[in-house]
């Protein structure tokens, strides 16, 4: 049985196919339209989301499946104090795959050891969040046209953010990546990431406060959101949230087919000003994550287009 739970449960190879599946569906999508009949989706969300459930919910429907699951621990029996592993056992009688969002990271591995359906990984706590990697990846190939030789830039919260964590992880495969890491001091990628992924591979990156010096150099930037949720004391939050704030006048300093992604949900790091500049495609990308999710659900299902 085969698991999303980090970005590199799938193989290159695997990864490739899955994103030609993806490119194939968004050109004509009417084709897969009943793969999935009579097949479940369980959406288990311990945390608030918007996109990933249901883009999720929205790639089985459009796969002719049916959805069912919960979007809030509150509304879950975890609020009785029901453990992971428990509830994941029942789900696997309930549907025949499910995507898991928890604030503890490792939850949905603890989950897939103990469930007998593929379980999912839909972001867990400041870790990871694979299936937003996926749709990361599908944006910038389908738009770019390739995925290796990119400068990427990453900028806000690169410690909590499990967005640049996954994509990190997930970039470093391709041949002549390079990184540059933009955040406040105190939000600079975790240790572990250099320490295990990036020397080790000889990846090269810098680390800045200045996002006006890095943007000329970038073919991808990466804006996120700093992660309200994760901070210890709400003075750290407000002193940091809005450090960088991506604008029109910034926008000039950077190269004519730069492309500007962001997970969503936007906070202040983006003014609505750069929306109508054809470099900014973060709304696109939150398309690209329906049919990405819908090449994800057939793959782990084994489902194949006759
Ligand atoms: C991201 C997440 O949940 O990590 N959102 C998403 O899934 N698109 C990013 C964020 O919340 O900032």
């Amino acid at each position: 049985m085969k698991h999303l739970i980090s970005p590199l449960d799938l193989s290159p190879d695997e990864l490739s196919d899955l994103l030609d599946l993806a490119q194939d569906i968004y050109s004509a999508p009417e084709k897969y339209s009943h793969c999935c009949a009579g097949k479940k989706l369980a959406t288990l969300f311990y945390e608030p989301s918007t996109r990933t459930r249901l883009s999720f919910e929205a790639a089985m429907l459009n796969l002719g499946g049916s959805v069912l699951g919960f979007s809030s621990a509150d509304s879950s029996s975890a609020a009785k104090g029901e453990s992971v592993a428990d509830t994941i056992r029942v789900m696997s009688f309930y549907a025949d795959i499910c995507a898991m969002r928890h604030p503890k990271e490792g939850a949905p591995l603890v989950a897939s050891m103990h469930a007998s359906i593929p379980v999912i990984n839909a972001g867990d706590g400041g870790h990871n969040h694979p299936t937003q990697t996926l749709t990361d990846l599908l944006t910038i190939k389908s738009l770019k046209g390739h995925l290796d030789g990119l400068t990427i830039g990453f900028c806000g919260d690169l410690k909590f953010g499990r967005t640049v964590h996954s994509l990190i992880n997930a970039m470093v495969r391709y041949p002549n990546t390079k990184f540059v890491l933009i955040s406040p001091k105190e939000l600079q990628v975790p240790a572990y990431i250099k320490e295990e992924t990036l020397d080790p591979l000889n990846i090269p990156y810098e680390e800045t406060t200045n996002l006006e010096e890095a943007l000329p150099k970038l073919d991808i930037l990466y804006m996120t959101r700093v992660q309200k949720e994760r901070f210890f004391n709400e003075e750290d939050y407000i002193r940091l949230k809005d450090t960088f704030i991506l604008d029109k006048q910034k926008m000039q300093l950077a190269k004519e087919d730069m492309l500007v992604l962001h997970p969503l949900p936007r906070v202040n790091e983006i003014s609505t000003d750069v929306d109508d500049d054809p470099r900014a495609v973060y709304f696109e990308q939150a398309n690209f994550g329906v049919y990405v999710r819908m090449a994800l659900i057939m793959t782990l299902l084994g489902i194949k287009l006759d």
